[in-house]
């Protein structure tokens, strides 16, 4: 079947991230409080090339990136070093963690956009828990088929759509980059597994992705609102569900 020509999409980085910035900040305000400290301790698992960690380390907060590609860390320090804050960057594999850190000793551990990629989920988060003190939190991000299936029934792939529902990994065909997907229920499940306590979801791209570029190419108006707009619906209870992404807090 041919793709009908549809526009790209128009997820700039402020809207890719503005939902999970906005609880990140809730999420570290509370643990600033609880503790007292103003300085948290942060891994961020597969962190790649510090689009999180960056801004973090420049929040005053002590972090780490635990990444397996060494492109992906030189990129990081050079980010952090333009930006003039220091990152600690570890190679290493998610899966690995425990004996990469102290167990317990981190107030926050990000892992975003990296169980889709990761050869066990389930054996990732559970290392991850393993890093966090009680009272901290996990920040997982992950593709949802849903949100998949939709994009390929619009770019008129109908066949990859009906199989992105059929496919326990949410795949859409042999030739899809993305491993595998993650619904609320799924994360939900592998947090439970892992000991933590699944809290609150947000939907995250819930209508950037549908948008076609060149209705905000030029218009910083129209991308201001569409981030207002994404913010607003991101913890609705069924737009959140077709968002390209699902972000979901975790706590020990
Ligand atoms: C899509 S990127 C996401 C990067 C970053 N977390 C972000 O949100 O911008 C996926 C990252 O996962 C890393 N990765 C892949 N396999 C991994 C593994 N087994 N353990 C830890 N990180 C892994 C990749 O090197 C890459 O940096």
């Amino acid at each position: 079947m041919r793709a009908v020509g549809i526009s790209r999409p128009s997820a700039t980085p402020a809207v890719r991230t503005a939902v999970v910035w906005d609880v990140l900040r809730a999420v570290l305000a509370d643990r600033v409080a609880a503790t007292g400290r103003d300085r948290l301790d942060i891994v961020d698992a597969g962190g790649g090339t510090g689009g999180f960690a960056v801004p973090l380390a420049g929040l005053g907060h002590a972090v780490t990136v635990v990444d397996p590609s060494p492109d992906s860390l030189a990129a990081l320090e050079r980010r952090a070093a333009e930006a003039g804050v220091g990152v600690r960057a570890l190679q290493g594999d998610a899966a690995d963690l425990k004996e990469i850190l102290p167990t317990d000793g981190a107030d926050l551990v990000l892992c975003h956009s990296v169980l889709e990629y990761v050869e066990d989920p389930a054996g990732a988060l559970g290392a991850i828990a393993g890093l966090l003190r009680e009272g901290g939190a996990i920040s997982v991000l992950a593709a949802n088929p849903l949100a998949a299936a939709l994009h390929r029934s619009i770019a008129g792939r109908f066949e990859e759509a009906l199989q992105v529902l059929d496919d326990p990994q949410g795949r859409w065909g042999d030739r899809d980059p993305t491993p595998r997907r993650f619904t609320c229920e799924t994360l939900a499940v592998l947090l439970s597994a892992a000991g933590l306590t699944p809290g609150e979801v947000h939907g995250v791209r819930i209508f950037a992705d549908l948008v076609p570029s060149r209705l905000l190419d030029g218009e910083p108006g129209a991308a201001r609102a569409l981030v207002a707009l994404e913010q607003a619906a991101a913890a609705h209870p069924v737009l959140r569900d077709i968002a390209t992404q699902l972000h979901v807090l975790g706590r020990k």
